[in-house]
């Protein structure tokens, strides 16, 4: 049915195009059904790589469809390199941090939050021991990318450039940043609590994240990057809704990588997170806020990138072997926001960075990310020496940065977009 659906639109675009053509109205009728029974076979067919077989399947209140796929059958294993490898069901070390994770939950500042932040589907079931939940992808998800073979995949290169000395590439694509970065050092993983909300997104093909990236090499072909945090993806998703995500490339976003798990690579060992499922509940203006923290980290002793979400859930790795310039450690550490800026019109979008407001707001009003810190060589969170900031555009989008006890260094970040500065 949802195939259907989804060819039902493409044989529609078919029968306009053989109007203009009118030739033979016979042989563009063969024409027409062949070239929608192909798209409908390569979607059949991502899909099949895709979704593997489930052993139960969630129904999640926002639509998706949650399978429970045994661990052994994730998407990672169909990865040559990774047909005899062994499962690391726990990373080898954790760093050890300079906060007390439940510290800053408990300080005056954030006494307005009464729920712990949690997974839309968690309503309605639970996976079972030894599988990890995986979002379906349906017919319609593959059919509103750009093409079949890019979904899953970013359109271009996203990770921020500060300081470029090419100034057309800071402007990269209508992409636009309001982020703290450090450079300089050899770091070994990242930390975040990062506040949620759900910012408007003016057109389908637009997004807005707010995220870490862990970047290795230089902003060249080579680019590695590990990425994680929360996004609203019309495009990708089907919908508004906070997702959590993850992204990761070996060559600048070209061939290799994806989010989630949409290709081979990410190692998940967790039955109780969905990457690329809705958050819930979120933050709200002068209201309660909710915040979710990230971890990502090198093992030092097997090499693999580790990811954490929360203090309780190590949801698992990418292996070394996916990486060049990370394989022995990071370059560059950025924290913060991205939106697409479509400019429709020439007029700048107002789809919201954030929560949409200014970083001067502060708590409550503006988004934030708190806590951030860096691994150093010996396995340790640090807190990050030497911080910038970037943004394009600051009167469309800006972030401002601080420290203090509880929430160590922390910025408030975001935006609007369009607003009588940023026309
Ligand atoms: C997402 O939000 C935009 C406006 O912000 C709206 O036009 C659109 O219909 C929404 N999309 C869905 C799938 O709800
Ligand atoms: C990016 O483009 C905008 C609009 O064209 C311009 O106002 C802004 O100065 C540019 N930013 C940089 C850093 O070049």
């Amino acid at each position: 049915m949802m195939v259907g659906g989804g060819g039902g639109k493409h044989r529609a675009l078919a029968a306009v195009l053989c109007l203009w053509v009118l030739m033979s109205p016979h042989s563009c009728g063969a024409a027409r059904l062949e070239a929608g029974s192909k798209q409908t076979l390569n979607v059949q067919n991502r899909l099949k790589r895709i979704n593997k077989k489930p052993v139960k399947s969630i129904q999640s209140p926002d639509g998706d469809i949650i399978d429970c796929v045994h661990i052994s059958k994730q998407p990672a294993f169909d990865h040559p390199y990774l047909k005899d490898h062994k499962i690391q069901m726990r990373p080898s070390y954790h760093p050890e941090g300079l906060f007390v994770d439940n510290k800053a939950a408990s300080s005056s500042t954030t006494k307005e939050r009464t729920n712990p932040i949690n997974q839309l589907w968690h309503q309605n079931g639970k996976c079972p021991e030894n599988t990890i939940p995986i979002r379906r992808t349906k017919s319609d998800d593959v059919l509103r990318a750009s093409s079949v073979k890019r979904y899953g995949k970013k359109k271009q290169r996203t990770a921020p450039q500060p300081r470029s000395v090419n100034p057309d590439l800071i402007n990269q694509s209508g992409h636009q940043h309001a982020i703290a970065y450090v450079e300089g050092d050899k770091y070994y993983g990242a930390k975040a609590t990062i506040n949620v909300w759900e910012p408007k997104i003016q057109q389908s093909n637009e997004f807005s994240l707010s995220q870490l990236w862990i970047l290795g090499g230089s902003f060249g072909e080579d680019l590695n990057s590990i990425e994680a945090g929360w996004q609203v993806s019309p495009d990708l998703y089907g919908d508004n809704n906070t997702r959590l995500f993850t992204y990761w490339t070996s060559d600048a976003y070209q061939a290799t990588g994806c989010y989630n798990l949409l290709c081979s690579g990410f190692i998940q060992i967790n039955n109780e997170i969905s990457m690329g499922a809705s958050i819930s509940p979120l933050s709200s203006y002068r209201g309660s806020q909710y915040d979710i923290s990230i971890l990502i980290w090198k093992d030092p002793k097997e090499g693999n990138w580790w990811m954490q979400f929360g203090n309780d859930y190590v949801l698992g790795y990418w292996p070394s072997f996916l990486f060049s310039n990370l394989a022995d450690s990071a370059s560059m550490v950025e924290w913060g926001g991205e939106v697409v800026n479509s400019e429709l019109d020439g007029e700048h979008t107002s789809t919201q960075m954030g929560s949409g407001h200014f970083p001067e707001e502060g708590f409550g009003k503006a988004s934030y990310f708190r806590n951030i810190q860096v691994v150093d060589g010996s396995n340790n969170l640090k807190a990050p020496k030497g911080i910038g900031t970037f943004t394009e555009q600051s009167n469309c989008y800006d972030v401002q940065t601080g420290d203090n006890g509880d929430w160590g260094h922390y910025f408030y970040y975001g935006g609007p977009g369009k607003n009588s500065n940023c026309p």
